[in-house]
This record gives C-alpha cells, sequence and structure tokens, in this order.
C-alpha cells in the first residue's frame, strides 16, 4: 500500500474509515500488545512503508520505555492543546538494511515515527469526548502522509469500546492460549461486534508454544464467536513464544535490531509482509 492509496476515506454511519489504521487490542492485559505493535511497525518499515505508532495506553508510556526512545514531546502536550499532533512526533531509527541496486551495495534506513504516551496521563478512555475527538479527528489527518498508522490500546473492552467509536480500520485482538485470555478475547469480540457487526477483527496468537497450538487457539475462539456471535475472525498470524521477546524489551531494543533471527521476530515480519501483500 502507498501513502497515496492510505488516503481513502468512507465514512459509515458516523464512524469514519481509515483503511489504513490497526488498532492493536486484548481483552486481557500483559499478552504482548506493545511489543507486537512496535515489531510490526518496525517490521513494515522493513517492507518499505511509512509507519506512524501511536501509543493509546497513555497511563504507562509503554511504546519509548520498550523502544529505549526519550521523546522531548509526547501526546500529553498535544492533549494539553501545546502541540499538534504532527509536533509531537518523534522518530524511532530501526537501522539499515542492506539493499542491492545495480550490482552496487546500498544500504536503505528503516524505522518509523512514534508517537508516545505519556507516563500517569490517564488512558485513551479516559479523556473526555471533546478531548477524544479532537486527538481522533488530528489522528485521521495525519494518517493520510503514512502507509500504515498502528495505535497500541490499553487492554479492555471499556477503552476499545470508547476509542473505538471514532475512526477505525482493521481490529487486531490479540490473546494467548490462556483460559482467561480467551474468554476475554471473546468478550472484546462480542462487544465490538455487537456494536458494529461491519468492524474489521482480526486475531493474533502470541505466545505460542508452536504454530499447531496457534491454530487450535484460534480455531476455539472461532468456534465459540461462530456459534454465539455468527460471525468469524480472520487469523492475522501467530506468534511464537520466544525468551528473546523479554530480553530485547529488558534491552530497550527492538528485537529486529537484536535478534531478528528468532521465531517471534520472524512470526511478526511474517504478518507485516501479508499486511503489505493485501
Ligand atoms: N512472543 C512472546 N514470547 C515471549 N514473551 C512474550 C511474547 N510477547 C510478549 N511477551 C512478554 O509479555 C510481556 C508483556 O508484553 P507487553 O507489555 O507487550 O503486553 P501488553 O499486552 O501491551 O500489556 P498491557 O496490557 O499491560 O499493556 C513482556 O514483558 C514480554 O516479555
Ligand atoms: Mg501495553
Amino acid at each position: 500500500m502507498s501513502a497515496q492509496s492510505a488516503n481513502v476515506r468512507l465514512v459509515q454511519g458516523s464512524r469514519t474509515i481509515v483503511p489504513n489504521l490497526i488498532t492493536v487490542a486484548s481483552g486481557k492485559g500483559g499478552v504482548g500488545k506493545t511489543w507486537f505493535s512496535a515489531t510490526l511497525a518496525h517490521a513494515l518499515s522493513f517492507e518499505g512503508a511509512k509507519v506512524l505508532l501511536f501509543d493509546g495506553d497513555l497511563g504507562l508510556a509503554n511504546i519509548d520505555v520498550q523502544l529505549g526512545l526519550t521523546p522531548d514531546r509526547d501526546l500529553g502536550s498535544v492533549i494539553a492543546g501545546r502541540a499538534e499532533l504532527e509536533e509531537a512526533v518523534s522518530p524511532f531509527q530501526g537501522g539499515a538494511i542492506a539493499q542491492p541496486s545495480e550490482g552496487e551495495k546500498s544500504e536503505r534506513q528503516v524505522g518509523f515515527d512514534v508517537l508516545a504516551g505519556r507516563s500517569g496521563s490517564g488512558s485513551l478512555g479516559t479523556l473526555s469526548r471533546q478531548e477524544l475527538q479532537r486527538l481522533t479527528t488530528g489522528l485521521s489527518k495525519i494518517a493520510t502522509n503514512y502507509d500504515w498508522v498502528i495505535i497500541d490500546l490499553a487492554a479492555g473492552i471499556d477503552t476499545a469500546a470508547k476509542t473505538l467509536s471514532t475512526p477505525s480500520g482493521k481490529i487486531f485482538v490479540v490473546l494467548t492460549d490462556e483460559p482467561t485470555s480467551l474468554t476475554d478475547a471473546y468478550a472484546f469480540i462480542k462487544v465490538m461486534v455487537m456494536r458494529d457487526p461491519q468492524m474489521v477483527i482480526e486475531v493474533v496468537v502470541n505466545m505460542a508454544e508452536d504454530k499447531l497450538e496457534g491454530k487450535r487457539t484460534y480455531e476455539t475462539l472461532t468456534r465459540v464467536c461462530k456459534n454465539f456471535l455468527n460471525f468469524e475472525p480472520t487469523l492475522a498470524g501467530i506468534i511464537r513464544r520466544d525468551q528473546k521477546v523479554k530480553l530485547s524489551i529488558r534491552q530497550q531494543t527492538s528485537i529486529l535490531n537484536r535478534y531478528p533471527q528468532t521465531q517471534a521476530a520472524k512470526d511478526a515480519v511474517q504478518i507485516a509482509q501479508n499486511l503489505q501483500k493485501n
């Protein structure tokens, strides 16, 4: 997808559909949304896409910590009216990749833009309707400068329900094979589908022991969704459990820089490649 093609916007009821927007959400917390959002943004930049990663979990300032960024400005400045969204963007330098060009070795810089959250400023769900409206209007405008905008949301149905009533594209629901994660993912999908049966919901199974186990987790969720909601979420991908995820977070670096050959890194890259293809 190119930034031009992402410019299309459709209005459905009161909702503005921004097709290049991906919201990463979950019912249960701690399933890997922030790590996945950052890795997906990085992987998409490897594929040549221009990406904005938006920290929708304002309470904990997760993304900048995971990526070792110290931004001058963040969403706190935007919400307080001291900066426009585009002024609060910080670059994440994702390194250089080799690119063959006419027999010569050349390099291409990869990376993406980050709109960092701010520790202690609450979640998107705690903003007033007016603040949220201003933010989402700004976001849908700046989305036209990017191929993809990824929003890392705080866990839980309430935040998502409030936030996703405004501009929305695709929702990636992240879950693990834990029974509570499965039931929370189902509850999350139920609320979203009841609000809007047209919502594009895809599933990311994270921390799977192997691909087969991940597939089983997806099938269990899909069975319940089909039976009770007459809705079948698509599988966006399965990411395997990998020790290097924790390590790269601890080292405040992207797994794609430090451990690109690990299973979890490759699985995230696969999801990015599928997104770029479709
Ligand atoms: N594929 C994986 N393999 C192993 N560990 C993982 C994997 N994905 C995430 N984790 C671990 O899960 C922990 C939580 O990750 P992360 O902070 O991204 O979750 P979250 O869903 O954003 O949490 P919250 O709901 O609190 O925002 C991380 O510390 C990381 O170590
Ligand atoms: Mg998080």
